[in-house]
């Protein structure tokens, strides 16, 4: 355990555990140099403690890049409160959560995460002021989650074709859930031509419907289009089966999109240009650190935010050129000289 932890350079890791309310958790804090650890908790049925320690070690690391490159004053960080949702789920235990939130003194900050919700940071918030993401403030990310894909698509089709025009440009989407709906939505509205799959066939019927879209015909992953856009699950593209793509551009919401860094290689031997996960999907983190705000949640200054996800897909695709590297190292460069900028 300490091995992994000192590997990833970890400041702080705590764990819990609550006889009374049955409360397992783990919480994170990889870096604060650029501020509090902000990061969502996650409720998960784990198969084993060590499985929940590697997720939450892995995906803290993953929130200071995320906030790092999308210029928030944020460190990184993350929490996951192991069992069944459906089963452990208590004002109680939430609680008491909030407790052990509140004995970190600030240095992390909650937020909703997978099985948890803005009604639970609700309970939490009664323990602890370090919490973001509230009902009447920020709210749903997603709306701005897919604002910022859509930016990020924009910039990468900037710097693939030369071009900013979207029209009949044509894109496979993958998953019309939350983010994937309202990307297929702005896509559309600028002309682009889409091809789209949901393992919900009345979310295709009525993407086809609303927005002109054709349901794919065989898998998703073989449209010949300009841009493939995941928006559902992660693990979709792998080394294996990379070379099934007919696309130029791969560009979604969807988190771990790629299985391993191979599946990168294998995008960039194929010309195909991968933008990393957590700079095009920084739209919601930015929504939930605007309630963060010293001068409080401030709509246009967040919009304005989101909007430069495109700069930042811009300049990743760009040192990622100068420097000879993947877009995944190159977007972890950018975050880190941030990060060491302000350590200097
Ligand atoms: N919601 C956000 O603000 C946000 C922020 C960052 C990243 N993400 C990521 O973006 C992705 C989508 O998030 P969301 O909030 O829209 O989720 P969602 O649950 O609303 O939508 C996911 C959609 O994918 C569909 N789906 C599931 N498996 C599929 C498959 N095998 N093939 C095709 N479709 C499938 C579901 O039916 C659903 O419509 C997730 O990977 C999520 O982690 C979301």
């Amino acid at each position: 355990m300490f091995k992994m932890i000192e590997e990833y350079g970890h400041e702080c890791v705590i764990s819990t555990c609550d006889k009374k309310t049955g409360l397992k958790a783990i919480i994170a804090v990889h870096d604060t140099t650029l501020g509090p650890a902000l990061g969502g908790t996650r409720m998960w049925n784990y198969d084993s403690e060590d499985a929940a320690l590697y997720d939450v070690l892995r995906l803290s690391r993953g929130m200071t890049y995320k906030n790092a490159a999308a210029n928030l004053d944020l460190g990184g960080g993350k929490a996951v409160i192991m069992g069944d949702c459906k089963k452990i789920k208590t004002r109680e235990l939430l609680e008491a959560y909030g407790r052990m939130v509140e004995s970190l003194g600030g240095s992390y900050i909650t937020a909703e995460d997978v099985n948890t919700s803005v009604a639970d940071m609700a309970v939490i918030r009664t323990q602890t002021a370090h919490v973001a993401g509230m009902e009447g403030l920020s709210g749903d990310p997603s709306p701005l989650t897919a604002r910022g894909v859509y930016q990020g698509i924009r910039a990468a089709v900037h710097a693939k074709f030369g071009t900013d025009d979207l029209k009949g440009m044509r894109f496979a989407l993958q998953g019309l859930g939350k983010v994937g709906y309202d990307v297929c939505r702005r896509l559309t509205a600028d002309g682009a031509v889409g091809t789209v799959f949901d393992i919900n066939a009345a979310a295709v019927e009525r993407a086809a419907a609303e927005m002109g879209v054709h349901p794919a015909e065989g898998s998703i992953l073989e449209q010949e289009c300009d841009v493939f856009v995941p928006c559902a699950l992660g693990a979709v593209i792998s080394a294996e089966n990379a070379g099934r793509l007919k696309c130029r551009i791969v560009a979604g919401s969807a988190n771990n999109v790629l299985v391993d860094n191979a599946a990168g290689d294998a995008l960039a031997n194929l010309d195909i240009l991968y933008v990393p996960d957590f700079i095009i999907n920084a739209g919601g983190v930015i929504n939930v650190a605007g309630e963060l705000d010293k001068d409080g949640y401030d709509q246009a200054a967040v919009l304005k935010k989101v909007d430069a996800i495109y700069d930042t897909v811009s300049a990743v695709i760009k040192t990622a050129r100068t420097h000879g590297m993947l877009p995944y190292m190159a977007a972890e460069k950018l975050a880190q000289d941030r990060i060491n900028a302000h350590k200097a």
